[in-house]
């Protein structure tokens, strides 16, 4: 999906300008949550390389504040996500609403360059020439830069000392990620649950995508030269965030009658639909951050960015790019995979759970559910949600010294 979908936007992109629609805002998201009966807060956090993240925050659930003090959690999103993918499901199933009725204090982040993060002090990201710079970022950056900067910002606010961690896809990678880079950060977290957390590659089920990351570098590198390093989302006109009735497919062929015949053509629809990204697409990213993964499953394997031999032994002082040692991390994860997962094999998860200091794996009770199945799935709150809520109660009753 990844690099067919970006082949398809270069040849749209060379044709037409991309196209632009109204963009969801972050005040979007906060009128959402609070017409579904929530409070709801927006707050900005600049990192130290200045990009300037939207993070919302859902304090506590639609029956008020409870007494006493609501636990954290930091709950972040999937490549080409938004904070609004978890309240998509509405008050009955966002699993965002869930944790905040269970009592929870619910901090959703935005990585940089989403719909919600698309600033910064002083690069402007429509600037022909401050793009390039403002993209070149992989989910390592977002992983070790906004990730913790989010979270510091989340219990600096809270009075928290530590706090619970819910990842999906991507959002489980910058995880893994954050706390092998930068292993001080094991004391912040007392749980992390990883929804389709990806990180090990080496039994990549996608067979197609697999034959085209065997062309990562060159197409990376044509698609810079052409000044393409933002994959825009394609959906993110207003309204698309939120589960509608009769909802069937995003349509990703609007804008200008060119790029429409293009898109349409080149069956752009298809590839979003056939591989799970609709109802997904609505932040955006970079294009270094697919290239990224397109390098790990090309090379089977989880480790940083591969600048080539040469940059490698410059930045690395090695041939290879160092892999993330999973052994460095302590917190105790479970990771929640599914059989059916176009994106994640089996074999990797338990892999994964078997290099973590203390991790469970947990296969969702539905053989069909899919990778996007974590944020679209009506059943997802008595699949995965409910889960979550048990473990989280069980680790704030165990700290409470209750058990
Ligand atoms: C998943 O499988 C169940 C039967 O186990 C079926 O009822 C359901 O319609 C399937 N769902 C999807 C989305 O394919």
């Amino acid at each position: 999906m990844l690099w067919r979908a970006l082949v398809v936007v270069l040849v749209a992109a060379s044709v037409s300008a991309f196209p632009r629609s109204g963009h969801i805002t972050s005040s979007d998201v906060i009128n959402q949550i609070i017409s579904e009966g929530y409070p709801a807060e927006l707050h900005q956090v600049t990192t130290a390389d200045g990009y300037i993240l939207g993070v919302h925050r859902i304090p506590y659930g639609k029956d008020g504040p409870s007494e006493g003090r609501r636990p954290v959690v930091f709950v972040m999103h999937g490549l080409m996500g938004a904070s609004s993918n978890f309240i998509f499901l509405g008050k009955e199933n966002g699993i965002a609403y869930n944790l905040a009725d269970a009592g929870y204090d619910v901090w959703m982040g935005n990585a940089r360059g989403n719909v919600f993060s698309r600033q910064h002090v002083s690069l402007n990201p429509d600037d022909n020439q401050q793009k390039n710079e403002f993209f070149d970022y992989s989910w390592e950056e977002i992983s070790v830069i906004d990730v913790p900067a989010m979270v510091d910002y989340a219990l600096a606010v809270s009075g928290e000392q530590t706090l619970h961690y819910v990842g999906h896809s991507q959002g489980g990678t910058s995880f893994l990620v954050l706390n092998s880079m930068k292993p001080e950060y094991n004391e912040k977290f007392v749980s992390a649950h990883l929804l389709a957390g990806v990180g090990y590659m080496d039994n990549f089920p996608n067979s197609e995508l697999k034959i085209a990351a065997q062309m990562t570098t060159v197409l990376y590198t044509m698609a810079r030269t052409m000044g393409l390093v933002e994959i825009r989302s394609l959906d993110d006109i207003p309204g698309n965030f939120v589960r509608r009735s009769g909802h069937s497919r995003t349509d990703y062929c609007f804008g200008d009658i060119v790029y429409k015949e293009y898109c349409n053509m080149l069956g752009l629809n298809k590839i979003m639909g056939d591989t799970d990204l609709e109802g997904l697409g609505v932040g955006g990213a970079s294009l270094k951050q697919f290239a990224h993964y397109g390098q790990n499953i090309r090379d089977r394997t989880f480790r940083r960015w591969d600048h080539g031999i040469i940059s490698n032994l410059l930045v690395y002082g090695e041939r290879n790019p160092p892999a993330y040692d999973l052994g460095r991390i302590t917190v105790p994860v479970t990771m929640h995979y599914t059989v059916s997962d176009e994106l994640l094999d089996e074999q990797d998860v338990l892999a994964m759970a078997r290099d973590l200091h203390s991790a469970e794996a947990r296969k969702v009770a539905r053989e069909n559910f899919s990778h996007i199945d974590f944020i679209q799935a009506a059943d997802v709150k008595e699949l995965v949600t409910n889960y979550v809520i048990y473990k989280l109660n069980r680790v704030e009753r165990m700290l409470a010294g209750m058990e």
